[in-house]
């Protein structure tokens, strides 16, 4: 048998019928930028996400730069963040002017860890409470915001994150680059902080064909900087009250984004089912540890993630089998080459470390079948129990 990773076919042939005369309509029509197809898309983007304003930008990388510029942050201030992420946060961070800062995530969830924020919020910064300001004390730079990241579509546990913020004024900027759709106590991902930050990747729940993102809010004031921002910083045609960037939607991928939206309800639902049948057979390995996912959460399942000691042989192993499997992530971002001027070495942040080393990608789209699931499952089972290896897998709750 052969099972991809990720099959992008098999979900466009769907849409397929309902696509092409719509494309066809926005090039008769030579309306490329803007236009009603992106108003529509952010009117229905917005209230997928609970409500509130939606800006269509060209990828998720400029919706997180974007949205942390119009939230203030600039040089001379720190957001905090994970080191286990796709590198597309920490450059947001770092583009908009200000400096990442790492805390390490929590080893089930795999994303931020809200005690390891609080712990440097209190021991490594100082509070000026007549300024509002918090300041890292071994670098003198403000403390600005929170970047957490709802990764693998795992929200993040965002109440005590939002305590800390409240307590210590933080912005929160939320990557929900890979959560379209994901509840936390019943709040969709990317509503809970000043922003949430979408990317339409084509691998994404909800992904166009090629680059695109969003940024939803409530806060008129960040949605109407973020136009401008996207279009060379004008508030009207060709008068700019700043520099802006070309960061634009286009109307063909918004298109594609609405067409997919309509579906992307059922779609979650389906990676859900899916990802509870990989539990409940991986359950069975012996040796196997599943992490729960939290009674509060509700994961879309964007990667359905397990951890192995001998990652690298059962990687071969199911490559052997014909399945596709993905790293996400290899190495994290305190390790990479692009951070080596921050001074970080092996051990500063060991859960991300661990899971570094550990995790493995099993395919998982809507569309995966039951034989497929078990064919992969049964394979991980016979090399974990051949090899004597130990697995984990990140699972939700029942
Ligand atoms: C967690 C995370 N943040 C940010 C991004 C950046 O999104 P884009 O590739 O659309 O720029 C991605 C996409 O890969 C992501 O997975």
């Amino acid at each position: 048998m052969q099972i991809p990773f990720l099959d992008l076919k098999v979900q466009y042939r769907q849409i397929e019928i309902e696509l092409k005369p719509l494309i066809e309509s926005i090039m008769a029509e030579g309306a490329f930028i803007g236009g009603p197809q992106v108003a529509a898309f952010e009117e229905e983007f917005a209230a997928f996400c609970g409500g509130g304003h939606c800006v269509g930008l060209n990828s998720g990388t400029d919706a997180l730069r974007f949205a942390l510029m119009a939230a203030g942050v600039g040089p001379g201030h720190e957001v905090v963040t994970v080191p286990h992420t796709f590198i597309a946060t920490t450059e947001a961070i770092s583009q908009a002017g200000a400096a990442p800062v790492f805390v390490d995530v929590d080893p089930e969830t795999c994303c931020m860890d809200p005690a390891r924020l609080r712990e440097f919020v209190e021991r490594s910064c100082r509070f000026d409470a007549s300024t509002r300001r918090l300041v890292n004390q071994s670098t003198r730079r403000i403390v600005k915001g929170i970047l957490p990241v709802h990764l693998y579509g795992q929200p993040v546990d965002m109440d005590p994150i939002l305590a800390v913020a409240d307590a210590y004024d933080l912005i929160v900027i939320e990557d929900a680059c890979q959560a379209h759709g994901a509840r936390y106590k019943g709040r969709p991902a990317g509503s809970m902080g000043r922003a949430g930050c979408f990317s339409f990747y084509p691998g994404k729940n909800l992904g166009a064909f090629g680059d695109a993102g969003a940024v939803v809010t409530r806060d008129e004031r960040l949605a109407a900087c973020l136009r401008m921002l996207r279009e060379h910083g004008q508030s009207q045609k060709y008068y700019h009250d700043m520099e802006g960037y070309t960061g634009r939607l286009d109307a063909i991928q918004a298109a594609v984004l609405r067409l997919k939206l309509k579906r992307l309800a059922d779609w979650n639902q389906a990676r859900r089912r899916n990802a509870k049948l990989y539990d409940r057979l991986l359950a069975e390995v012996p040796g196997v540890t599943v992490v729960r996912e939290s009674e509060s959460a509700q994961s879309v399942y964007h990667l359905y993630v397990i951890l192995v000691d001998d990652r690298d042989g059962l990687q071969q192993h199911l490559s052997r089998k014909g399945i596709g499997t993905g790293l996400h992530y290899p190495l994290p971002l305190h390790l990479q080459k692009a951070y080596a001027h921050m001074g970080f070495k092996k051990g500063d942040f060991p859960v991300s470390e661990r899971l570094a080393e550990r995790l493995l990608s099993l395919p998982m789209f809507a569309e995966l079948s039951r034989e497929q699931i078990e064919y992969v499952a049964g394979c991980v089972k016979e090399y974990v129990e051949g090899s004597g290896s130990k697995v984990q897998g990140t699972r939700e709750k029942a």
